[in-house]
């Protein structure tokens, strides 16, 4: 179907940040697939670790023990401080998962038409539910009535919750981003993530974070909560978690450990062997890589490039993100720039119409960030000087 209104080029292979298209030209990937391609492009621990396991067992199904993923789901509760987790194939499902579980938790807890507070901005995902979640007209229009059950507030806006949740006691649960991506790179204030934290605690509502983007170390911890010191109650992941193998995971802990029970959710292809090989070997890439560290050390340098070079126009201007999702917001609609881009060999994102995004894999070293940073700075102080010239 016609759902894509693809770039015309192609690619054929890659190594590390680079990819080359199928006319042999060499690109510097700015994107890693939306968040996704962690470990770059064919990033030898993860092709290893996936061409054995397909020699081996590639899916049995949830009828019965998958030791893989009992491993898996180990390792992020261990990383995340949560106590349990549902595996399926994309960031949607992760949070059909995690809406599920709020509206169950609603009803086990005498509130069978339970409310989730979500927020301006939000992106959740293109199923039915999802989309009612997310804050995008566009994505929205023609698809009819959406399920009802959200409540949403702006960002970052702790009157706004406070007012909502006097107004909405079916509310048993929030959803938020604590970076929003598709919605142009905004960071949730630490204060107003602890408010949260706080209240959901008062409340009895799940706290849930979407990490579907900013989780899976990209923002230079593990998950993008962590920088607040705090431990929600169900997280979503999917992008980074399998390095480009479609994997996704929602993780309760909390008061919702074990609401979701035997033959209340489920999927056919869920957390198979190979997608779990995948996820393991990406979380081992990034300890053994210390990438951590190093995609906070590359943000740094690329904020700090794009910083001095587009002086010139600092007071057009807002740099926003942290780690490897770094956005700059433009007072334009510059779509044109990821023509420009790629024109030079770079691949690069515009969202929310005005913002310039960059989530390059975390692999990516001194040399390639500087690279694009100097570029995709170069890129806009012309376009921004042709624009002020033309009008
Ligand atoms: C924060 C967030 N949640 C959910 C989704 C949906 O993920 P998917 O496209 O894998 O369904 C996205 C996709 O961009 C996202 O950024």
């Amino acid at each position: 179907m016609n759902t894509y209104s693809r770039q015309p080029i192609g690619f054929t292979h890659g190594n590390g940040v680079w990819l080359w298209s199928t006319e042999g030209k060499k690109y510097l990937d700015g994107l890693a697939g939306i968040a996704v391609n962690t470990l770059g492009h064919n990033h030898p621990r993860l092709v290893k670790a996936i061409c054995e396991q397909a020699g081996q067992l590639i899916h049995t199904s949830n009828l019965y023990e998958v030791p893989l993923q009992q491993k898996l789901a180990q390792r992020l509760c261990k990383l995340s401080g949560l106590q349990e987790a549902f595996f399926c194939n994309s960031g949607a499902e992760a949070n059909e998962a995690a809406i599920k579980l709020a509206r169950r938790f609603g009803h086990l807890n005498g509130e069978p038409n339970a409310k989730i507070l979500v927020m301006e901005r939000a992106w959740h995902g293109r199923t039915i539910a999802t989309l009612a979640a997310t804050d995008s007209p566009k994505a929205k229009e023609g698809f009819g009535s959406l399920p009802s059950g959200f409540v949403r507030v702006p960002y970052n806006d702790w009157d706004a919750i406070q007012a909502a949740q006097s107004e909405h006691p079916e509310i048993k649960a929030i959803l938020l981003e604590v970076l929003q991506g598709e919605g142009g790179i905004h960071v949730a204030e630490t204060e107003y993530l602890h408010q949260i934290r706080a209240l959901s605690n008062t409340k009895n509502w799940l706290m849930m974070i979407d990490e579907v983007q900013s989780g899976i170390a990209r923002t230079g911890q593990w998950f993008g909560f962590q920088h607040a010191k705090i431990i929600p109650d169900v997280i979503t992941l999917a992008k980074g978690l399998g390095s480009g193998v479609p994997i996704a995971a929602c993780l309760a802990g909390g008061k919702a450990y074990q609401v979701l029970t035997p033959g209340s959710h489920g999927t056919t292809f869920g957390g198979g062997p190979l997608v779990c090989t995948a996820a393991l070997a990406t979380l081992d890439a990034i300890e053994q890589e210390n990438l951590l560290v190093h995609a906070l050390e590359m943000g740094d340098l690329i904020k700090k490039i794009l910083t001095t070079r587009l002086q010139p126009i600092q007071n057009q201007i807002t740099i926003r993100g942290i780690g490897l999702m770094l956005g700059i917001q433009l007072p334009v609609a510059c779509a044109e720039l990821v023509t420009l881009a790629r024109e030079r060999g770079y691949l690069i994102n515009v969202t929310r119409e005005k913002v310039v995004r960059l989530l390059p894999p975390l692999i990516i070293n001194t040399n390639e960030a500087s690279d694009l940073a100097e570029t995709v700075a170069a890129l806009i102080l012309e376009f921004m000087q042709k624009r002020s010239s033309t009008s």
